[in-house]
Protein backbone atom coordinates (compact mmCIF):
# COMPACT_ATOMS: atom_id res chain seq x y z
CA UNK A 1 0.00 0.00 0.00
CA UNK A 2 1.33 3.15 -0.96
CA UNK A 3 0.49 6.23 0.39
CA UNK A 4 -0.88 9.57 -2.33
CA UNK A 5 -1.05 13.22 -1.64
CA UNK A 6 -3.05 14.84 -4.35
CA UNK A 7 -4.07 18.46 -4.07
CA UNK A 8 -5.79 20.22 -6.28
CA UNK A 9 -5.34 23.74 -7.56
CA UNK A 10 -7.61 26.30 -5.27
CA UNK A 11 -10.24 27.62 -6.87
CA UNK A 12 -10.46 31.75 -6.02
CA UNK A 13 -13.09 32.28 -3.79
CA UNK A 14 -15.24 34.92 -6.18
CA UNK A 15 -17.88 33.34 -8.34
CA UNK A 16 -18.92 30.20 -9.46
CA UNK A 17 -16.61 28.56 -11.47
CA UNK A 18 -17.60 27.31 -15.42
CA UNK A 19 -17.09 23.67 -16.42
CA UNK A 20 -13.63 24.47 -17.89
CA UNK A 21 -12.02 25.32 -14.77
CA UNK A 22 -13.78 21.79 -13.48
CA UNK A 23 -12.19 20.06 -16.12
CA UNK A 24 -8.96 21.73 -15.80
CA UNK A 25 -8.13 20.28 -11.91
CA UNK A 26 -10.42 19.18 -9.30
CA UNK A 27 -12.03 16.78 -11.80
CA UNK A 28 -9.38 14.58 -13.37
CA UNK A 29 -8.00 15.54 -9.60
CA UNK A 30 -10.97 13.17 -8.60
CA UNK A 31 -10.94 10.58 -10.75
CA UNK A 32 -7.37 9.96 -9.65
CA UNK A 33 -7.79 10.19 -5.79
CA UNK A 34 -10.80 7.63 -6.25
CA UNK A 35 -8.59 5.36 -8.41
CA UNK A 36 -5.86 5.56 -5.85
CA UNK A 37 -8.45 4.97 -3.03
CA UNK A 38 -9.91 2.19 -5.01
CA UNK A 39 -6.87 -0.14 -5.84
CA UNK A 40 -5.69 0.29 -1.91
CA UNK A 41 -4.13 3.15 -1.11
CA UNK A 42 -4.25 5.90 1.47
CA UNK A 43 -5.22 9.04 0.01
CA UNK A 44 -4.81 12.26 1.35
CA UNK A 45 -7.01 14.69 -1.39
CA UNK A 46 -6.90 18.02 -0.65
CA UNK A 47 -8.50 21.60 -1.79
CA UNK A 48 -10.09 24.47 -0.35
CA UNK A 49 -10.88 28.01 -1.93
CA UNK A 50 -8.18 30.51 -2.69
CA UNK A 51 -10.10 33.77 -0.67
CA UNK A 52 -7.28 36.13 0.19
CA UNK A 53 -6.53 39.45 -2.60
CA UNK A 54 -8.19 41.86 -4.23
CA UNK A 55 -10.36 39.77 -6.57
CA UNK A 56 -11.91 38.71 -3.21
CA UNK A 57 -12.31 42.20 -1.73
CA UNK A 58 -13.97 43.63 -4.76
CA UNK A 59 -16.42 40.91 -5.52
CA UNK A 60 -17.48 41.52 -1.63
CA UNK A 61 -17.78 44.98 -2.43
CA UNK A 62 -19.73 44.50 -5.38
CA UNK A 63 -22.45 42.18 -3.55
CA UNK A 64 -22.45 44.77 -0.55
CA UNK A 65 -21.27 42.45 2.03
CA UNK A 66 -17.85 42.60 4.33
CA UNK A 67 -15.74 40.45 2.51
CA UNK A 68 -15.08 38.07 5.33
CA UNK A 69 -19.09 37.02 5.65
CA UNK A 70 -18.39 37.25 1.92
CA UNK A 71 -15.73 34.27 1.82
CA UNK A 72 -17.46 32.21 4.50
CA UNK A 73 -20.94 32.39 2.21
CA UNK A 74 -19.01 31.62 -0.88
CA UNK A 75 -16.64 28.98 0.77
CA UNK A 76 -19.98 27.19 1.57
CA UNK A 77 -21.64 27.75 -2.04
CA UNK A 78 -18.34 26.11 -3.44
CA UNK A 79 -18.07 23.77 -0.72
CA UNK A 80 -21.79 22.81 -2.12
CA UNK A 81 -21.21 22.42 -5.62
CA UNK A 82 -18.00 20.00 -5.12
CA UNK A 83 -20.27 17.73 -3.69
CA UNK A 84 -23.02 18.27 -6.07
CA UNK A 85 -20.60 17.30 -8.80
CA UNK A 86 -18.74 14.40 -6.36
CA UNK A 87 -15.46 15.51 -6.40
CA UNK A 88 -14.06 13.41 -2.93
CA UNK A 89 -11.75 15.57 -1.22
CA UNK A 90 -10.54 14.38 2.14
CA UNK A 91 -10.37 17.84 3.65
CA UNK A 92 -11.91 21.76 1.52
CA UNK A 93 -10.29 23.87 3.51
CA UNK A 94 -9.78 27.82 3.43
CA UNK A 95 -6.88 29.90 2.61
CA UNK A 96 -8.26 32.30 5.09
CA UNK A 97 -7.76 30.00 8.21
CA UNK A 98 -6.01 30.46 11.23
CA UNK A 99 -3.52 27.67 10.09
CA UNK A 100 -2.69 28.99 7.02
CA UNK A 101 -2.34 32.15 8.62
CA UNK A 102 0.44 30.91 10.55
CA UNK A 103 2.13 28.65 8.44
CA UNK A 104 2.11 31.78 5.97
CA UNK A 105 4.32 33.54 8.46
CA UNK A 106 6.03 31.04 9.28
CA UNK A 107 7.21 30.51 6.11
CA UNK A 108 8.21 34.01 5.71
CA UNK A 109 10.07 33.99 9.04
CA UNK A 110 12.33 31.14 7.62
CA UNK A 111 12.89 32.74 4.43
CA UNK A 112 13.93 35.75 6.23
CA UNK A 113 16.63 33.52 8.24
CA UNK A 114 17.78 32.60 5.20
CA UNK A 115 18.52 35.90 3.58
CA UNK A 116 15.94 34.92 0.84
CA UNK A 117 13.85 37.93 1.63
CA UNK A 118 14.37 41.61 0.59
CA UNK A 119 13.13 45.10 1.78
CA UNK A 120 12.58 46.87 -1.03
CA UNK A 121 11.06 50.28 -1.73
CA UNK A 122 8.92 49.83 -4.23
CA UNK A 123 6.95 52.12 -7.15
CA UNK A 124 3.17 51.35 -6.97
CA UNK A 125 0.19 52.41 -8.95
CA UNK A 126 -2.50 54.43 -7.35
CA UNK A 127 -5.22 55.48 -9.26
CA UNK A 128 -6.76 58.83 -8.18
CA UNK A 129 -10.37 58.25 -9.87
CA UNK A 130 -10.47 55.15 -7.63
CA UNK A 131 -9.26 57.23 -4.94
CA UNK A 132 -6.53 53.81 -3.47
CA UNK A 133 -3.65 51.54 -4.40
CA UNK A 134 -4.21 49.24 -7.28
CA UNK A 135 -3.30 46.06 -7.24
CA UNK A 136 -1.68 43.77 -9.64
CA UNK A 137 -5.28 42.06 -10.92
CA UNK A 138 -6.78 45.67 -11.13
CA UNK A 139 -4.73 47.19 -13.68
CA UNK A 140 -4.87 46.32 -16.92
CA UNK A 141 -2.91 47.01 -20.15
CA UNK A 142 -0.74 45.48 -23.23
CA UNK A 143 1.51 42.56 -22.37
CA UNK A 144 4.84 43.82 -23.35
CA UNK A 145 5.41 40.29 -23.90
CA UNK A 146 3.12 39.49 -26.34
CA UNK A 147 1.17 42.40 -26.93
CA UNK A 148 -2.51 41.17 -25.85
CA UNK A 149 -4.41 44.03 -24.74
CA UNK A 150 -6.05 42.31 -21.62
CA UNK A 151 -3.17 41.38 -19.69
CA UNK A 152 -3.80 41.83 -16.15
CA UNK A 153 -1.01 43.30 -13.71
CA UNK A 154 0.27 39.50 -12.34
CA UNK A 155 -0.08 37.31 -15.30
CA UNK A 156 -0.57 37.54 -19.10
CA UNK A 157 -3.50 35.33 -20.07
CA UNK A 158 -2.34 34.87 -22.98
CA UNK A 159 1.04 34.05 -22.72
CA UNK A 160 1.17 33.11 -19.17
CA UNK A 161 4.31 35.14 -18.46
CA UNK A 162 4.11 36.10 -14.68
CA UNK A 163 4.28 40.20 -14.98
CA UNK A 164 4.20 42.91 -12.57
CA UNK A 165 1.62 46.20 -12.96
CA UNK A 166 4.23 48.70 -13.80
CA UNK A 167 5.33 46.05 -17.07
CA UNK A 168 2.03 46.78 -18.92
CA UNK A 169 1.54 49.53 -21.84
CA UNK A 170 -0.78 51.61 -21.43
CA UNK A 171 -2.43 50.70 -18.35
CA UNK A 172 -5.48 51.25 -16.73
CA UNK A 173 -7.46 50.66 -14.12
CA UNK A 174 -9.67 47.34 -13.93
CA UNK A 175 -11.93 49.04 -11.79
CA UNK A 176 -12.83 52.26 -13.44
CA UNK A 177 -10.82 52.00 -16.23
CA UNK A 178 -9.25 55.50 -15.43
CA UNK A 179 -5.72 56.24 -16.62
CA UNK A 180 -5.25 58.73 -14.43
CA UNK A 181 -2.52 56.72 -12.62
CA UNK A 182 0.47 57.96 -10.88
CA UNK A 183 3.57 55.80 -9.53
CA UNK A 184 3.95 56.15 -5.82
CA UNK A 185 6.86 54.77 -3.20
CA UNK A 186 6.13 52.08 -0.55
CA UNK A 187 8.20 49.81 0.79
CA UNK A 188 7.48 45.82 0.12
CA UNK A 189 9.42 42.30 0.91
CA UNK A 190 10.66 40.35 -1.74
CA UNK A 191 11.20 37.07 -2.30
CA UNK A 192 14.55 36.56 -3.66
CA UNK A 193 13.70 33.51 -5.91
CA UNK A 194 16.46 34.53 -8.21
CA UNK A 195 19.23 33.16 -6.20
CA UNK A 196 17.48 29.61 -5.89
CA UNK A 197 17.71 29.63 -10.10
CA UNK A 198 20.19 26.89 -9.94
CA UNK A 199 18.77 24.94 -7.08
CA UNK A 200 15.16 25.11 -9.10
CA UNK A 201 17.04 24.45 -12.11
CA UNK A 202 18.64 21.12 -11.30
CA UNK A 203 14.76 20.08 -9.55
CA UNK A 204 13.42 20.25 -12.13
CA UNK A 205 15.99 18.66 -14.94
CA UNK A 206 15.56 15.80 -12.11
CA UNK A 207 11.97 15.32 -13.23
CA UNK A 208 11.70 13.01 -16.18
CA UNK A 209 8.91 11.82 -16.28
CA UNK A 210 6.89 14.99 -15.93
CA UNK A 211 4.32 15.87 -18.55
CA UNK A 212 6.01 17.84 -21.53
CA UNK A 213 3.31 20.64 -20.45
CA UNK A 214 4.31 21.16 -17.26
CA UNK A 215 8.16 21.06 -18.05
CA UNK A 216 7.92 22.96 -20.60
CA UNK A 217 6.69 26.11 -19.10
CA UNK A 218 8.60 25.71 -16.17
CA UNK A 219 11.79 25.77 -18.30
CA UNK A 220 10.35 28.72 -20.10
CA UNK A 221 10.58 30.78 -17.57
CA UNK A 222 13.49 29.59 -15.57
CA UNK A 223 15.45 30.42 -18.60
CA UNK A 224 13.42 33.24 -19.91
CA UNK A 225 15.14 36.56 -19.02
CA UNK A 226 13.32 37.75 -16.05
CA UNK A 227 11.22 34.68 -15.46
CA UNK A 228 12.52 34.08 -12.55
CA UNK A 229 12.81 37.49 -10.77
CA UNK A 230 12.51 38.66 -7.41
CA UNK A 231 8.90 38.71 -6.83
CA UNK A 232 6.94 41.25 -4.41
CA UNK A 233 4.90 39.21 -1.78
CA UNK A 234 3.72 41.30 0.34
CA UNK A 235 0.27 44.30 -0.78
CA UNK A 236 -0.90 47.50 0.72
CA UNK A 237 -4.41 45.47 1.28
CA UNK A 238 -6.73 44.72 4.50
CA UNK A 239 -7.61 42.00 3.82
CA UNK A 240 -4.87 38.70 3.27
CA UNK A 241 -2.70 37.04 5.87
CA UNK A 242 -1.20 39.93 7.83
CA UNK A 243 2.52 40.17 7.27
CA UNK A 244 4.74 38.76 10.10
CA UNK A 245 8.24 37.53 10.19
CA UNK A 246 6.60 34.38 12.40
CA UNK A 247 5.72 35.27 15.15
CA UNK A 248 6.98 38.44 15.85
CA UNK A 249 5.77 41.97 13.95
CA UNK A 250 7.64 43.26 11.08
CA UNK A 251 9.24 46.65 11.13
CA UNK A 252 7.55 48.63 8.51
CA UNK A 253 5.42 45.98 7.49
CA UNK A 254 2.39 47.33 9.60
CA UNK A 255 -0.83 47.36 7.91
CA UNK A 256 0.39 44.85 5.22
CA UNK A 257 -0.44 41.24 4.01
CA UNK A 258 1.18 39.19 2.28
CA UNK A 259 0.12 38.50 -1.90
CA UNK A 260 -2.35 36.02 -2.37
CA UNK A 261 0.27 34.03 -4.75
CA UNK A 262 2.45 33.47 -1.46
CA UNK A 263 0.07 32.20 1.13
CA UNK A 264 -2.30 30.08 -1.41
CA UNK A 265 0.23 27.05 -2.54
CA UNK A 266 0.82 27.19 1.86
CA UNK A 267 -2.56 26.42 1.85
CA UNK A 268 -2.03 22.81 0.37
CA UNK A 269 -0.37 22.20 3.17
CA UNK A 270 -2.86 24.15 6.03
CA UNK A 271 -5.52 22.38 4.92
CA UNK A 272 -4.05 19.21 6.01
CA UNK A 273 -3.83 20.20 9.19
CA UNK A 274 -7.38 21.58 9.25
CA UNK A 275 -8.45 18.41 8.14
CA UNK A 276 -6.18 17.06 10.87
CA UNK A 277 -7.89 19.58 13.54
CA UNK A 278 -11.76 18.62 11.88
CA UNK A 279 -11.06 15.21 12.84
CA UNK A 280 -9.93 15.42 16.64
CA UNK A 281 -6.61 14.47 15.25
CA UNK A 282 -2.72 15.66 16.69
CA UNK A 283 -0.20 17.54 14.45
CA UNK A 284 1.72 14.25 13.64
CA UNK A 285 -1.65 13.42 11.56
CA UNK A 286 -1.00 15.82 9.01
CA UNK A 287 2.73 16.45 9.44
CA UNK A 288 2.89 12.61 8.03
CA UNK A 289 2.06 13.69 4.86
CA UNK A 290 3.96 16.73 4.70
CA UNK A 291 7.62 16.51 6.53
CA UNK A 292 9.60 14.39 5.37
CA UNK A 293 11.24 14.15 9.32
CA UNK A 294 7.83 12.66 10.04
CA UNK A 295 7.25 9.74 7.82
CA UNK A 296 6.40 11.52 4.51
CA UNK A 297 9.62 10.28 2.69
CA UNK A 298 7.08 7.74 1.09
CA UNK A 299 4.65 9.90 0.22
CA UNK A 300 3.70 10.48 -3.22
CA UNK A 301 2.78 14.17 -3.96
CA UNK A 302 0.61 14.83 -6.63
CA UNK A 303 -0.45 18.08 -8.25
CA UNK A 304 -3.04 19.19 -10.28
CA UNK A 305 -3.57 22.20 -12.20
CA UNK A 306 -4.53 24.59 -15.27
CA UNK A 307 -1.37 25.30 -17.22
CA UNK A 308 -1.99 29.13 -16.36
CA UNK A 309 -1.11 27.88 -12.69
CA UNK A 310 2.26 26.09 -13.49
CA UNK A 311 4.98 29.27 -13.19
CA UNK A 312 3.70 29.36 -9.23
CA UNK A 313 4.08 25.76 -8.79
CA UNK A 314 7.12 25.13 -10.76
CA UNK A 315 9.28 27.97 -9.42
CA UNK A 316 7.53 30.01 -6.90
CA UNK A 317 6.33 27.49 -4.28
CA UNK A 318 9.03 25.27 -4.69
CA UNK A 319 11.57 28.45 -3.95
CA UNK A 320 9.21 28.79 -0.96
CA UNK A 321 9.27 25.20 0.01
CA UNK A 322 13.28 24.71 -0.78
CA UNK A 323 14.07 28.23 0.61
CA UNK A 324 12.53 27.44 4.37
CA UNK A 325 15.64 24.81 4.44
CA UNK A 326 13.41 22.56 6.19
CA UNK A 327 12.07 18.76 5.63
CA UNK A 328 9.00 19.65 3.73
CA UNK A 329 7.68 17.71 1.23
CA UNK A 330 7.98 19.23 -2.41
CA UNK A 331 5.89 17.89 -5.03
CA UNK A 332 6.51 14.45 -7.07
CA UNK A 333 4.40 14.89 -10.43
CA UNK A 334 2.75 17.79 -11.83
CA UNK A 335 -0.04 16.88 -13.62
CA UNK A 336 -1.13 19.99 -15.81
CA UNK A 337 -3.79 20.87 -18.40
CA UNK A 338 -4.63 23.10 -21.55
CA UNK A 339 -8.01 25.05 -21.95
CA UNK A 340 -11.83 23.48 -22.55
CA UNK A 341 -13.15 26.11 -24.89
CA UNK A 342 -17.02 27.00 -25.06
CA UNK A 343 -18.50 26.77 -28.72
CA UNK A 344 -16.22 28.34 -30.52
CA UNK A 345 -14.70 30.56 -28.24
CA UNK A 346 -13.77 30.72 -24.28
CA UNK A 347 -15.31 30.18 -21.16
CA UNK A 348 -15.22 33.33 -19.52
CA UNK A 349 -16.22 34.10 -15.65
CA UNK A 350 -15.86 37.87 -16.52
CA UNK A 351 -18.55 37.64 -19.25
CA UNK A 352 -20.55 35.11 -17.86
CA UNK A 353 -19.96 33.03 -21.47
CA UNK A 354 -20.53 29.10 -21.08
CA UNK A 355 -22.11 26.73 -18.61
CA UNK A 356 -21.32 27.14 -14.94
CA UNK A 357 -21.17 24.68 -12.01
CA UNK A 358 -24.40 25.58 -10.89
CA UNK A 359 -26.52 25.62 -13.65
CA UNK A 360 -24.63 22.27 -15.33
CA UNK A 361 -26.09 20.65 -11.83
CA UNK A 362 -29.51 22.07 -12.71
CA UNK A 363 -29.94 20.75 -15.76
CA UNK A 364 -28.67 17.32 -15.50
CA UNK A 365 -26.90 14.96 -12.92
CA UNK A 366 -23.46 15.38 -12.14
CA UNK A 367 -22.37 11.59 -13.87
CA UNK A 368 -23.58 13.04 -17.45
CA UNK A 369 -21.28 16.34 -17.39
CA UNK A 370 -18.40 14.22 -15.46
CA UNK A 371 -18.39 11.67 -18.11
CA UNK A 372 -18.24 14.23 -20.94
CA UNK A 373 -15.62 16.50 -19.76
CA UNK A 374 -13.03 13.56 -18.30
CA UNK A 375 -13.76 11.62 -21.74
CA UNK A 376 -12.75 15.09 -23.86
CA UNK A 377 -10.05 16.43 -20.77
CA UNK A 378 -8.03 19.53 -22.59
CA UNK A 379 -5.09 16.90 -21.98
CA UNK A 380 -2.77 17.23 -25.34
CA UNK A 381 -4.17 20.31 -26.69
CA UNK A 382 -7.46 22.74 -25.93
CA UNK A 383 -10.59 21.04 -26.62
CA UNK A 384 -13.86 22.22 -26.70
CA UNK A 385 -17.19 21.76 -25.99
CA UNK A 386 -20.82 21.93 -27.96
CA UNK A 387 -24.17 21.11 -26.96
CA UNK A 388 -23.74 18.67 -30.40
CA UNK A 389 -20.82 17.06 -29.10
CA UNK A 390 -22.37 16.38 -25.74
CA UNK A 391 -25.67 14.67 -26.36
CA UNK A 392 -23.23 12.65 -28.90
CA UNK A 393 -21.31 11.18 -25.93
CA UNK A 394 -24.00 10.90 -23.02
CA UNK A 395 -26.16 9.22 -25.57
CA UNK A 396 -23.57 7.05 -27.53
CA UNK A 397 -21.30 6.02 -24.64
CA UNK A 398 -23.73 6.34 -21.37
CA UNK A 399 -27.22 5.58 -22.33
CA UNK A 400 -26.37 3.02 -25.83
CA UNK A 401 -23.42 1.38 -24.19
CA UNK A 402 -23.43 1.34 -20.51
CA UNK A 403 -27.20 2.21 -19.85
CA UNK A 404 -28.63 -0.08 -21.97
CA UNK A 405 -26.56 -3.30 -20.87
CA UNK A 406 -27.84 -3.08 -17.86
CA UNK A 407 -31.37 -2.19 -18.75
CA UNK A 408 -31.36 -5.64 -20.90
CA UNK A 409 -29.66 -7.75 -18.96
CA UNK A 410 -31.81 -7.24 -15.74
CA UNK A 411 -34.83 -6.70 -16.98
CA UNK A 412 -34.62 -10.24 -19.00
CA UNK A 413 -33.21 -11.66 -15.97
CA UNK A 414 -36.24 -10.84 -13.86
CA UNK A 415 -39.00 -11.51 -16.81
CA UNK A 416 -37.45 -15.03 -17.20
CA UNK A 417 -35.71 -16.02 -13.96
CA UNK A 418 -36.53 -13.66 -11.51
CA UNK A 419 -34.88 -11.20 -9.82
CA UNK A 420 -32.26 -13.65 -8.61
CA UNK A 421 -28.72 -14.41 -10.78
CA UNK A 422 -29.87 -18.08 -12.64
CA UNK A 423 -27.46 -21.00 -12.65
CA UNK A 424 -26.75 -21.91 -15.36
CA UNK A 425 -23.63 -24.34 -16.77
CA UNK A 426 -19.93 -23.18 -16.35
CA UNK A 427 -19.07 -20.26 -18.63
CA UNK A 428 -18.11 -21.26 -22.25
CA UNK A 429 -15.61 -20.12 -24.55
CA UNK A 430 -17.48 -17.03 -25.93
CA UNK A 431 -17.25 -15.90 -21.70
CA UNK A 432 -13.48 -17.09 -21.63
CA UNK A 433 -12.79 -14.54 -24.79
CA UNK A 434 -14.43 -11.76 -23.17
CA UNK A 435 -12.50 -12.17 -19.86
CA UNK A 436 -9.17 -12.04 -21.74
CA UNK A 437 -10.34 -9.25 -23.71
CA UNK A 438 -11.17 -7.43 -20.58
CA UNK A 439 -8.05 -8.62 -18.78
CA UNK A 440 -5.86 -6.75 -21.60
CA UNK A 441 -8.64 -4.02 -21.32
CA UNK A 442 -8.45 -2.99 -17.36
CA UNK A 443 -4.61 -3.62 -17.58
CA UNK A 444 -4.36 -1.12 -20.45
CA UNK A 445 -6.85 1.38 -18.27
CA UNK A 446 -4.25 0.42 -14.99
CA UNK A 447 -1.31 1.73 -16.61
CA UNK A 448 -3.36 4.32 -18.13
CA UNK A 449 -4.79 5.82 -14.40
CA UNK A 450 -1.04 5.03 -13.13
CA UNK A 451 0.61 7.92 -15.65
CA UNK A 452 -2.63 9.86 -15.14
CA UNK A 453 -3.67 9.69 -18.63
CA UNK A 454 -7.37 10.48 -18.27
CA UNK A 455 -8.16 10.68 -21.33
CA UNK A 456 -6.78 7.65 -22.75
CA UNK A 457 -8.65 5.41 -19.31
CA UNK A 458 -11.91 6.73 -20.67
CA UNK A 459 -11.31 4.77 -23.99
CA UNK A 460 -10.32 1.80 -21.81
CA UNK A 461 -13.33 1.97 -19.63
CA UNK A 462 -15.61 2.71 -22.47
CA UNK A 463 -13.52 -0.43 -24.64
CA UNK A 464 -14.66 -2.32 -21.37
CA UNK A 465 -18.43 -1.68 -21.88
CA UNK A 466 -18.41 -2.26 -25.48
CA UNK A 467 -17.01 -5.86 -24.54
CA UNK A 468 -20.37 -6.28 -22.68
CA UNK A 469 -22.51 -4.97 -25.30
CA UNK A 470 -21.12 -7.09 -27.81
CA UNK A 471 -21.34 -10.08 -26.21
CA UNK A 472 -24.32 -9.35 -25.49
CA UNK A 473 -25.30 -8.84 -28.95
CA UNK A 474 -23.73 -11.77 -29.94
CA UNK A 475 -24.43 -14.29 -26.99
CA UNK A 476 -29.08 -13.33 -27.80
CA UNK A 477 -30.00 -15.26 -24.92
CA UNK A 478 -33.72 -13.73 -25.68
CA UNK A 479 -33.28 -16.37 -28.63
CA UNK A 480 -31.74 -19.05 -26.97
CA UNK A 481 -34.23 -19.47 -23.76
CA UNK A 482 -36.72 -21.25 -25.81
CA UNK A 483 -34.67 -24.29 -26.99
CA UNK A 484 -31.89 -23.97 -24.54
CA UNK A 485 -32.49 -22.17 -20.96
CA UNK A 486 -29.85 -23.54 -19.48
CA UNK A 487 -27.42 -21.45 -21.85
CA UNK A 488 -29.54 -18.68 -21.39
CA UNK A 489 -29.08 -18.35 -17.84
CA UNK A 490 -25.52 -18.86 -17.96
CA UNK A 491 -25.34 -16.07 -20.38
CA UNK A 492 -27.59 -13.89 -17.81
CA UNK A 493 -25.16 -14.70 -15.08
CA UNK A 494 -22.17 -13.95 -16.45
CA UNK A 495 -23.97 -10.57 -17.96
CA UNK A 496 -25.03 -9.81 -13.89
CA UNK A 497 -21.75 -10.57 -13.43
CA UNK A 498 -20.09 -7.95 -16.08
CA UNK A 499 -22.42 -5.27 -14.54
CA UNK A 500 -20.92 -5.74 -10.66
CA UNK A 501 -17.72 -5.52 -12.19
CA UNK A 502 -18.96 -2.22 -14.21
CA UNK A 503 -19.64 -0.63 -11.11
CA UNK A 504 -16.02 -1.18 -9.70
CA UNK A 505 -14.33 -0.20 -12.17
CA UNK A 506 -16.44 2.62 -13.93
CA UNK A 507 -16.69 4.25 -9.90
CA UNK A 508 -13.84 6.61 -10.49
CA UNK A 509 -15.34 8.42 -13.36
CA UNK A 510 -19.01 8.18 -12.90
CA UNK A 511 -19.52 7.54 -9.07
CA UNK A 512 -22.98 8.10 -8.70
CA UNK A 513 -23.94 5.41 -11.62
CA UNK A 514 -20.96 3.10 -10.39
CA UNK A 515 -23.52 3.30 -6.73
CA UNK A 516 -26.84 2.18 -8.72
CA UNK A 517 -25.36 -0.78 -10.34
CA UNK A 518 -23.55 -1.90 -6.59
CA UNK A 519 -26.67 -1.51 -5.26
CA UNK A 520 -28.71 -3.32 -8.41
CA UNK A 521 -26.13 -6.07 -7.82
CA UNK A 522 -26.41 -6.17 -4.06
CA UNK A 523 -22.88 -6.04 -4.15
CA UNK A 524 -21.74 -2.97 -1.39
CA UNK A 525 -17.95 -3.43 -0.89
CA UNK A 526 -16.87 -5.18 -4.12
CA UNK A 527 -13.65 -4.17 -4.43
CA UNK A 528 -11.07 -3.68 -7.34
CA UNK A 529 -10.42 -7.00 -8.97
CA UNK A 530 -7.48 -8.43 -9.26
CA UNK A 531 -8.10 -11.77 -11.20
CA UNK A 532 -10.96 -10.96 -13.84
CA UNK A 533 -12.15 -14.30 -14.01
CA UNK A 534 -12.73 -14.72 -10.43
CA UNK A 535 -14.68 -11.17 -10.11
CA UNK A 536 -16.76 -11.98 -12.83
CA UNK A 537 -17.85 -15.46 -10.49
CA UNK A 538 -19.03 -13.33 -7.54
CA UNK A 539 -22.33 -13.18 -7.94
CA UNK A 540 -23.67 -16.96 -7.32
CA UNK A 541 -26.24 -18.39 -8.50
CA UNK A 542 -29.08 -17.66 -6.38
CA UNK A 543 -27.86 -14.00 -5.61
CA UNK A 544 -31.04 -11.85 -5.64
CA UNK A 545 -30.46 -8.66 -7.58
CA UNK A 546 -32.73 -6.06 -8.57
CA UNK A 547 -33.31 -3.56 -11.75
CA UNK A 548 -32.48 -0.36 -11.30
CA UNK A 549 -34.37 2.89 -12.65
CA UNK A 550 -32.97 3.84 -15.84
CA UNK A 551 -29.32 5.12 -15.46
CA UNK A 552 -28.94 7.65 -18.42
CA UNK A 553 -32.21 9.66 -20.32
CA UNK A 554 -30.87 10.33 -23.93
CA UNK A 555 -30.65 13.79 -24.51
CA UNK A 556 -33.14 14.36 -27.26
CA UNK A 557 -32.41 16.99 -30.12
CA UNK A 558 -35.00 19.22 -28.81
CA UNK A 559 -33.32 18.98 -25.39
CA UNK A 560 -29.85 19.86 -26.80
CA UNK A 561 -31.39 22.85 -28.90
CA UNK A 562 -33.09 24.58 -25.85
CA UNK A 563 -30.21 24.07 -23.66
CA UNK A 564 -27.78 25.59 -26.66
CA UNK A 565 -30.10 28.69 -27.30
CA UNK A 566 -30.56 28.99 -23.48
CA UNK A 567 -26.51 29.48 -22.77
CA UNK A 568 -26.11 31.59 -26.29
CA UNK A 569 -28.80 34.03 -25.55
CA UNK A 570 -26.87 34.38 -21.77
CA UNK A 571 -23.79 35.01 -23.35
CA UNK A 572 -24.68 37.40 -26.19
CA UNK A 573 -26.07 39.46 -23.70
CA UNK A 574 -23.08 39.47 -21.40
CA UNK A 575 -21.11 40.43 -24.79
CA UNK A 576 -22.90 43.14 -25.84
CA UNK A 577 -23.10 44.63 -21.83
CA UNK A 578 -18.84 43.67 -22.37
CA UNK A 579 -18.73 46.15 -25.41
N1 LIG B 1 -6.67 30.51 -7.42
C1 LIG B 1 -5.69 30.25 -8.45
C2 LIG B 1 -6.36 30.16 -9.81
O1 LIG B 1 -7.53 29.86 -9.85
C3 LIG B 1 -4.96 28.96 -8.18
C4 LIG B 1 -4.22 28.93 -6.90
S1 LIG B 1 -3.45 27.44 -6.72
C5 LIG B 1 -2.63 27.60 -5.27
O2 LIG B 1 -5.70 30.36 -10.82
F1 LIG B 1 -2.07 26.57 -4.97
F2 LIG B 1 -1.73 28.48 -5.37
F3 LIG B 1 -3.44 27.95 -4.34
ZN1 LIG C 1 1.32 38.07 -22.99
Amino acid sequence: MARILITSALPYINGIKHLGNLIGSQLPSDVYARYMRAIGNEVMFICATDEHGTPAELAAAKAGKDVAEYCREMHAVQQDLANGFRLSFDHYGRSSSPQNRKLTQYFAGRLADNGLIEEVSEKQVYSHADGRFLPDRYIEGTCPNCGYDRARGDQCENCTKQLDPTDLINPRSAISGSTDLEVRETKHLYLRQSKMRDELDEWINSKTDWPILTTSIAKKWLHDGDGLKDRGITRDLSWGVPVKRGEADWPGMEGKVFYVWFDAPIEYIAATAEWAEAHGLDDEAWQRWWRTDKGADDVKYVQFMGKDNVPFHTLSFPATIMGSRDPWKLVDYIKSFNYLNYDGGQFSTSQGRGVFMDQALDILPSDYWRWWLLSHVPESSDSEFTWENFQQGVNKDLADVLGNFVSRVTKFCRSKFGEVVPEGGAYGEAEIAVIKAIEERVASYQANMEAIEIRKSTADLRAIWVLGNEYLQEAAPWSKFKEDPEAAAAIVRFALNLIRLYAVLSEPFIPDAAQTMTSAMNAEGAQWPTDISAALESLPAGHPFSVPDVMFAKITDEQRDEMQAKFAGKSKAAELAQS
